[in-house]
């Protein structure tokens, strides 16, 4: 089964990528790390466990990270995501522990403790934590298998005309995990807006009627007013989980290899991630991007992983 570690900024779609990874069986959810982002650290970090709390999560250890980016000034984002950054059901008051390590040293022991190529970093929140990890410790370079992201886009932003969100939010950080040499697979906008939350996977969770999947619901009603309202959206794009989805079956998202790069500079683009398709693609390339979405099978996944969470 699949060894992986997740650094996120819960976040509603990230709260899904949680629920996703732990429901699933072919996942081994080895650590959560935490990142600001949607919201400030403490906030998120209170998310990651209070969702874990909701599931009844209680071995995978929580650590938080870096509550601002490398360079800029923190950004967060509660016009998509409220308050809170949960904003939407009720949270409990979180029972489970915080670890006493920063998510940088946590990902370090974990990948360093794991046989090498065995575990894949998968990150749906600014890149802050993965690129001081790859510079404190670059021995994890060559240990992690793959690292799996949701961020940028080859097609469109949506935090600018053409950067994405977790990638503007800490481009130096996206720039130092794009470049190290170890695999990256980008699960941008172009294959997350197909993961629509629409009304008839509404009323598919809903019948599972659990407490997760009712806990789901409401996450997903909130998320779904705000892209109406502010991104014009009919139904919400459920971004992070679809990282989880590629890994459990590779077959749900389609990947091209295709090399690709942050820009840092541009005064109109900083914060792109700028995918070069001329051809031929060069040998050595390390960098993916995803591409197509098999809708069904991917909410089947989620279905799945709540009816093994029961
Ligand atoms: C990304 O930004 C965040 O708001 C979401 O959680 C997702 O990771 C989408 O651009
Ligand atoms: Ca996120």
């Amino acid at each position: 089964s699949g060894k992986i570690i997740l650094d996120c900024d819960p976040g509603h779609d990230d709260a899904i990528a949680i629920i996703l990874a732990y429901g699933s069986a072919e996942i081994d959810l080895l650590a959560i790390t935490t990142v600001a982002g949607n919201q400030t650290l403490d906030k998120v970090t209170n998310n990651a466990r209070a969702v874990s709390t909701v599931i009844g999560m209680t071995d995978t250890p929580i650590a938080a990270g870096s509550e601002k980016p490398l360079v800029q000034e923190i950004e967060v984002a509660g016009e998509i995501h409220g308050e809170s950054g949960l904003d939407g059901p009720k949270l409990p008051k979180p029972t489970v522990p915080l670890s006493d390590v920063n998510a940088v040293d946590l990902i370090i022991e974990t990948v360093m403790n794991n046989p090498s190529g065995t575990i894949s970093l998968v990150a749906t929140g600014s890149l802050t934590n993965v690129a001081l990890a790859a510079r404190k410790e670059p021995k994890i370079i060559k240990r992690v298998k793959e690292v799996v992201i949701m961020g940028g886009g080859y097609n469109t932003g949506n935090w600018s005309a053409v950067a994405e969100f977790n990638i503007i939010t800490d481009p130096e950080a996206a720039h130092i995990v794009f470049n190290e040499d170890w695999k990256v697979t980008m699960v941008g906008l172009d294959l997350t807006h197909q993961a629509l939350a629409t009304q008839d996977v509404v009323t598919n969770i809903k019948s599972i009627n659990t407490s997760t999947s009712n806990f789901i619901v409401e996450l997903l009603e909130f998320f779904t007013d705000m892209y109406k309202q502010n991104q014009g959206f009919e139904a919400p794009p459920v971004h992070d989980p679809c990282t989880v989805a590629y890994l459990i079956d590779p077959s749900v998202v389609t990947t091209l290899s295709v090399p690709v790069d942050i820009e840092l500079t541009g005064k109109l683009t900083r914060g792109m991630t700028v995918a070069d398709f001329r051809y031929p693609i060069p040998k050595e390339n390390n960098t993916f991007v995803a591409t197509k979405l098999n809708h069904t099978k991917f909410w089947d996944l989620i279905y799945d992983a709540l009816s093994n969470i029961g």
